[in-house]
């Protein structure tokens, strides 16, 4: 069986973790997911990190030990990993036997490599990285260029590694393997790094004591970045060096942000072929996020509410929107409304009213899944996207384009969308044999959909399964590679949906300047009952040829349909409105606009700028009266 090895980094357990650790999680664990559904035998790892300076600092502030600072510390990491539904095989603590065993075995065969030497280190430390930095790297008035806090100028007496004797090799081993660093820009960096020329590293801290002793001087501890590399073998339990270790390693993916990616493309492969060890296949740095245009950070309160987030649109829509919204390996800004823009656009309307939509139209016209019989116009359309879906989503997954991947199976989830409007399926309750084979073909779409959607949102793919009437059934990438697996007759679900529709945040709202109400005309009970108000849903809608302000609507009353021209085109588009249930003035006396027929109007809220078309709170039948 074909293995995949995925790690994170080991995340510093000096402070609780927060969305930029779970945004590396997320995307490890998706990749973890997307393995499995291939087949492959996976090992996903993560961590933490939790020796050195700015621990020990840390516990000395609370006034307890560093091992129970960082046992306290520790199930904030496990409990948000199991909230966000992390699917990770192993979690290794740096405080464990196991590393610390692992890290003295690898640290014992780099001593008889020959390239370790004992020296004077003198240099600019930032205590916050816990790493040096040259003259050069420095921000302005010699600050550190990530934190932006002062550096010390240090002296030490130190065991060092020869890394210098390691830039030819490293150059030729990244030219020879163009996936060892992605993306494409950060391989550049490093290259200008290594062409500049390699200094040898200092590999010990005598002055450090929340650490692992170097095994062949106990008198100093090992240098925090270089017992945490370490971690991707000592998890593997390096220090039997059995059947895991010679499954897993070396590893297929080294994930991390921009930011450490030296370390792991310089010093961890340097050290590897020092003792003769196989180098990880591919390390990948994605970018940074940011909140609002700021350093996400928890001293300037900075931070994205996880919980609440979660709270308000549910885990796999939290998932969904990190992976879709920033191009993976840019960096990205989070805002709020980016957040329940896509939610209501992507979620609501394209994916979830879909799987409302057609099971309804099902529900209402057929017992079971039908045969799908009558082949028509759209229908081979739909079957070819599908196919060359699952392989584009292949191809992208592998060049971990996470945000490209959504967008494409968005794109035929959109395509489905179009095809039912195309085909105006819930007119063809003459043709029953058409409507079902369009029905069929849209539920079969949403089947491959689903399984697609598995590593990103693992809840909602399993609920669109068991909507589609396949209950628990386990899903993978082979169920997937050709058109018609699902069975016709299965019994059709009532449709529940995904996700509810969410108001914007009140920050978000358009301020409004309405007019003051007209005291000097009021009306009586009997005047408002004068006006037939429906709740009808919008099934189909199209653009009016050469009127940019309207829009040709259809719309299902429960009893019957109508078609309402509606003054709506500048704030909606046709796609956004299907499946939304709205208020309909009922019995207003049909009009010609643009020489079509209008049966009714819609209701809708309108401030100077915008038009906002009144909804239902929660869903009700078609027809339902409006007092
Ligand atoms: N302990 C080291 C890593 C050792 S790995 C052998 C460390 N820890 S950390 O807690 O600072 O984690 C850094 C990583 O957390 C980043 O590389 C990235 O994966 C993630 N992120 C932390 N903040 C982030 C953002 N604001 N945006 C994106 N990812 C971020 O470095």
């Amino acid at each position: 069986m074909e293995k995949f090895y995925i790690t994170t980094p080991i995340y510093y357990a000096n402070a609780e973790p927060h969305i930029g650790h779970a945004y590396t999680t997320i995307a490890c664990d998706v990749l973890a997911r997307y393995n499995r559904l291939k087949g492959k035998e996976v090992f996903f790892l993560t961590g933490v990190d939790e020796h050195g300076e700015n621990i020990q600092k840390v516990a000395e502030e609370k006034g307890i030990s560093p091992q129970d600072y960082c046992d306290q510390i520790l199930p904030t990491f496990i409990s948000l990993w199991k909230k966000l539904n992390i699917s990770h095989d192993f979690f290794i603590r740096t405080t464990s036997e196991l590393h610390k065993k692992g890290v003295s075995k690898f640290l014992t065969r780099l001593y008889q490599s020959g390239d370790i030497y004992k020296g004077k280190y003198e240099g600019f430390y930032c205590r916050r990285c816990e790493r040096f930095f040259t003259e050069k790297e420095l921000a302005d008035d010699n600050h550190c260029p990530i934190h932006k806090l002062p550096v010390d100028l240090v002296e030490e007496d130190n065991y060092f590694f020869a890394l210098s004797k390691y830039e030819d090799r490293l150059i030729a081993h990244i030219e020879a393997n163009p996936k060892f660093i992605q993306p494409e820009t950060r391989r550049n960096e490093i290259m200008g790094v290594l062409k500049a020329g390699l200094k040898d590293i200092s590999i010990s801290r005598s002055s450090v004591e929340w650490g692992i002793p170097l095994p062949f001087d106990s008198s100093q501890n090992i240098y925090v970045w270089v017992e945490a590399l370490c971690n991707y073998i000592t998890a593997l339990d390096y220090y039997q060096h059995g059947d895991l270790y010679h499954k897993f390693w070396p590893a297929s993916v080294h994930m991390m942000a921009k930011e450490i990616i030296r370390f792991h493309v310089v010093i961890w492969p340097a050290m590897l072929m020092a003792v003769e060890h196989p180098l990880p296949e591919r390390i990948f740095a994605h970018g940074w996020m940011t909140k609002d245009g700021e350093k996400i950070s928890k001293t300037t309160g900075n931070v994205i509410d996880i919980d609440g987030l979660i709270d308000d649109f549910g885990l796999d829509p939290f998932r969904y929107f990190f992976m879709r919204e920033f191009s993976f390996g840019s960096d990205g800004d989070y805002t709020q409304e980016r957040f329940e823009t896509r939610y209501n656009a992507d979620l609501a309307n394209d994916l979830g009213n879909l799987l409302n939509r057609t099971l309804g139209l099902l529900g209402k016209n057929f017992e079971t899944l039908p045969v799908p019989t009558k082949v028509g116009e759209f229908d081979a359309e739909i079957e070819e996207m599908a196919i060359q879906l699952v392989d584009q989503v292949d191809r992208l997954m592998e060049s971990i384009a996470f945000d490209t991947v959504l967008e494409t199976i968005f794109e035929y989830i959109r395509r489905i969308n179009r095809y039912i409007q195309q085909t105006e399926v819930w007119s063809l309750k003459d043709d029953l044999e058409r409507m079902g084979t369009i029905l069929y073909n849209a539920m079969e779409g949403l089947r491959i959909v689903s399984v697609l959607l598995l590593p990103f949102m693992p809840e909602i793919s399993v609920r669109i399964c068991q909507q589609l009437g396949l209950g628990d059934s386990s899903q993978d990438l082979d169920s997937i590679n050709k058109w018609g697996g699902l069975p016709s007759g299965l019994p059709i679900h009532k449709p529940s949906p995904l996700f509810p529709r969410k108001d914007a945040s009140p920050k978000n709202k358009i301020a409004k300047d309405p007019e003051p109400v007209d005291e000097s005309n009021l009306i009586t009970i009997d005047k408002v009952k004068e006006t037939d108000l429906r709740v009808c849903q919008i099934i189909g809608a199209e653009a009016v040829k050469d009127a940019d302000r309207l829009l040709k609507v259809r719309v299902d009353l429960g009893q019957e349909q109508r078609q309402v021209i509606a003054g709506i085109a500048q704030s909606y588009e046709p796609a956004d409105l299907i499946g939304k249930q709205v208020v309909l003035v009922a019995n207003l006396k049909p009009a010609k606009i643009r020489g079509l027929e209008s049966q009714g109007m819609l209701l809708a809220a309108v401030s100077k700028k915008s038009l906002s078309l009144i909804t239902l709170d929660k869903p009700i039948s078609n027809g339902a009266k409006v007092q």
